[in-house]
């Protein structure tokens, strides 16, 4: 049932997530099924691999067309790429893997345009407009946080023409990711003071407020009225404090579950070439939860 085995043959197209441990992935279980339910030949296995770069030069057969990466191997994933995408090597990590027909293997990091797509779907859904610009451009987006994260979120929203903050804890590391996206930085104390405007974008990208501090907040609730939309990108627990307080001064929440699903539709069709089965993936996850 996993694998859908009646249709493995020599033009089955072989996927799978590659980290350390494997065992508790939801990926093969979410890409067979949606893969079955559009009819594409292909499976998708969990793969638990110590050393990626023997474990690549192994299964390099174009049989091999595609690869997700989890924990630990993000960053090692990156070395093993023939080219990676800008956005990918300016964060420093891959989380997908896909072959292209001359047999090369091409790095992307599909984990920032799943929050990003979710940011800016819910923008729109607020906003009530649904044109090809993104709702991001032009707006105040601040990125709490300046690890892998934080690069991913400061980039996409580069990326769409938002204007970057970036506050960290370490104030260095707000400046060096502030200045690589043309923004500025920001302490976490300013930040609680900080409204220039209002309807601004704001990004958690820190693990503060995850299970079991669920007490705990990246920002004051008093800063909060100043935001439009707030992302959180910790899913445990779903609404972390950040996010209820948020709801509560009026700002639309955009849930850290939310990135997952997304980057699951991104992944899919890089891998398909197809669209996603969007409600399918949605309806398999909440199963799996
Ligand atoms: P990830 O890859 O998930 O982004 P990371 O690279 O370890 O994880 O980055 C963690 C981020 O959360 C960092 O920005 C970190 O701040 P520092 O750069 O100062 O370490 C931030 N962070 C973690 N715990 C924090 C805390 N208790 N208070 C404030 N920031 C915190």
């Amino acid at each position: 049932d996993l694998y859908n085995f009646r249709q493995i043959g020599s033009d089955t197209k072989v996927h799978g997530v590659i980290g350390n441990p494997i065992g508790h992935s939801k990926s093969p279980h979410l890409y067979n099924s949606a893969f079955k339910s559009v009819n594409f030949n292909g499976i998708y296995l969990p793969l638990l691999v110590d050393n990626v770069a023997n474990f690549i030069s192994t299964f390099s057969s174009p049989d091999f067309v595609g690869y997700s990466y989890t924990i630990p191997h993000k960053e090692a994933g990156l070395k093993c790429c023939d080219e990676v995408d800008p956005i990918a090597q300016a964060i420093g990590a891959i989380s997908c893997m896909t072959r292209r027909p001359d047999g090369s293997m091409m790095g992307y990091n599909v984990d920032y345009l799943g929050a990003i797509a979710a940011i800016e779907e819910a923008l729109r859904a607020r906003e009530g407009t649904n044109g090809a610009a993104s709702p991001l451009a032009g707006k105040l987006f601040v990125v709490i946080g300046a690890g892998g994260a934080g690069k991913a979120l400061a980039y996409g929203g580069y990326e769409k023409g938002a204007r970057v903050m970036v506050a960290n804890r370490t104030y260095d590391k707000a400046k060096e990711l502030a200045s690589k996206v043309g923004g500025k930085a920001i302490t976490l104390e300013e930040l609680e003071n900080f409204h220039p405007e209002e309807g601004m974008i704001l990004a958690n990208t820190t693990s503060v407020g995850m299970k079991p501090n669920i007490d705990r907040t990246p920002l004051a609730k008093k800063a909060l009225s100043h935001y439009s939309l707030v992302f959180d990108a910790i899913y445990t627990p779903k609404l972390t404090r950040l996010l209820r307080e948020a709801q509560e001064c009026g700002a639309t929440p955009v849930y850290g579950t939310e990135m997952f699903i997304n980057q699951a539709f991104v992944q899919f069709e890089r891998f398909t070439g197809m669209p996603a089965p969007k409600q399918l993936i949605r309806d398999t996850l909440a199963k799996n939860t």
